[in-house]
């Protein structure tokens, strides 16, 4: 297996590789893809496995205890993680986001965290369930962690736990958020998944708990990711809805992004006591500005978050490709790409049999 590493390669470096094509290479030198959409952004899927079973990701019925999860050798490495990180860098990435399954259940997570943020410029964020943090916040931090966001659907307990359909109290997350504050890792961002009927009910409470408390609250519609979460558009509260919700409890003025491309809408409350973001991907679609790669658990490389197959850089690094055979790879996999599934959503579309968002990363 070739573990070498080589020296970071750059944009000038890929830009002589003969396969990439000049015409395919933006004037800034970066790649982009066939709708101008360069890669900014690597999410990271590093186990296929959770604690919890939120009902819209994992529910227990196909998720249960014959259910084929990946064996330990599936896994990439941290080694083939990093690897591929610093060729994503190369091609423009800046941001990785470590995502699962729930990444904390990943043993010796820092060890990965300390070699992805060793990348010149790379900021390194995680996506969790929060339960695990009180017992690893501090080796996030120490390993340089930039921040991260937790996922919290409701606030009261019985919502909660049928949600996350394991019987995890409200409690053990809001713990998991005070000790990543504590260990420097704060503010914190804050996932809300909102299901009608399920936890509607909650929006304005949820506002309301972290309204003043420095984190920001953002609320995601429910997406028809996967095929196991029995998605219908009736279930979908359109961020309009959630918005006009909390407005009319609190004040509100919208916020220009941080920055084009990003997922979130911001809003600020009029007092100046904080902002909340609302992500809606199934009513105001963000796919012509989306610059994210994602990579599996095993190592495929899918260029959307709803798409039907990926591609396998695993099978690539274990059959000796050089770093610039990769960087090639990489680099016309993204010239390729035109996916803009959310803009295209269709009762066909949410039908078809797609990929686990467990799996792919979130
Ligand atoms: P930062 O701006 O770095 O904080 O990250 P973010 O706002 O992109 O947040 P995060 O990665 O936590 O994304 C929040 C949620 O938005 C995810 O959990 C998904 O539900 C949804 N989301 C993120 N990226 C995509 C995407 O590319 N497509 C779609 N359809 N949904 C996405
Ligand atoms: N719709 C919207 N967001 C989802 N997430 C998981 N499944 C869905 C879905 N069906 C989000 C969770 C978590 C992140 C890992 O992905 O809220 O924040
Ligand atoms: Fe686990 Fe997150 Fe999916 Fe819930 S949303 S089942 S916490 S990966
Ligand atoms: Fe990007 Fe696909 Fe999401 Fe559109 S649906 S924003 S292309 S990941």
């Amino acid at each position: 297996m070739n573990q070498r590493v080589i020296p970071l390669a750059d944009e000038r470096q890929l830009r002589q590789l003969p396969s990439v094509p000049a015409e395919l290479v933006a004037p800034s030198g970066r790649l982009v893809d066939s709708r101008g959409r360069p890669v900014k952004d690597l999410r990271i899927s590093v186990t296929d496995r959770c604690n919890f079973r939120c009902v819209y990701c994992m529910p227990k019925a196909v998720f249960d205890k014959d259910y084929a999860f990946l064996p330990r050798e599936a896994l990439l490495s941290f080694e083939e993680i990093a690897r591929l990180a610093r060729l994503f860098a190369a091609h423009g990435v800046s941001k990785i986001r470590l995502t699962g399954g729930e990444p904390l259940l990943r043993r010796n997570l820092e060890r990965l965290i300390a070699q992805l943020v060793a990348i010149p410029g790379m900021e390194v964020t995680l996506t969790t369930n929060g339960v695990l943090l009180p017992k690893k916040a501090p080796a996030l931090k120490a390993a340089g962690l930039t921040r991260l966001t937790v996922s919290l659907d409701s606030l009261d307990d019985t919502t909660f736990r049928a949600m996350n359909d394991m019987d995890v109290p409200v409690a053990d997350v809001l713990a998991g958020i005070d000790a990543a504050s504590a260990a420097g890792l704060g503010p914190v961002k804050i996932n809300m998944v909102v299901k009608r009927g399920m936890n509607d009910h909650e929006i304005v409470s949820m506002a309301r708990h972290f309204k003043g408390s420095g984190h920001i609250l953002r609320f995601i519609e429910f997406m028809d990711v996967g095929s196991s979460n029995g998605w219908r558009m009736d279930d979908v509260v359109p961020s309009a809805e959630v918005v006009r919700r909390i407005g009319e409890a609190f004040a509100l003025e919208p916020v220009d992004p941080n920055y084009t491309g990003e997922v979130a809408e911001r809003w600020r409350y009029a007092d100046g006591s904080g902002e909340i973001g609302v992500i809606s991907s199934v009513t105001q679609a963000f796919c012509s500005t989306c610059t994210r790669a994602r990579l599996s658990t095993e190592g495929r490389l899918y260029t959307c978050l709803f798409a039907q197959s990926g591609h396998d850089l695993r099978a690539l690094m274990r059959s000796q490709r050089s770093d610039a055979e990769l960087a090639t790879v990489i680099g016309q996999i993204w010239q390729q790409r035109g996916d803009r599934y959310s803009e295209i959503r269709t009762a066909e579309t949410a039908a078809l049999r797609k990929i686990e968002m467990s799996y792919i990363g979130g």
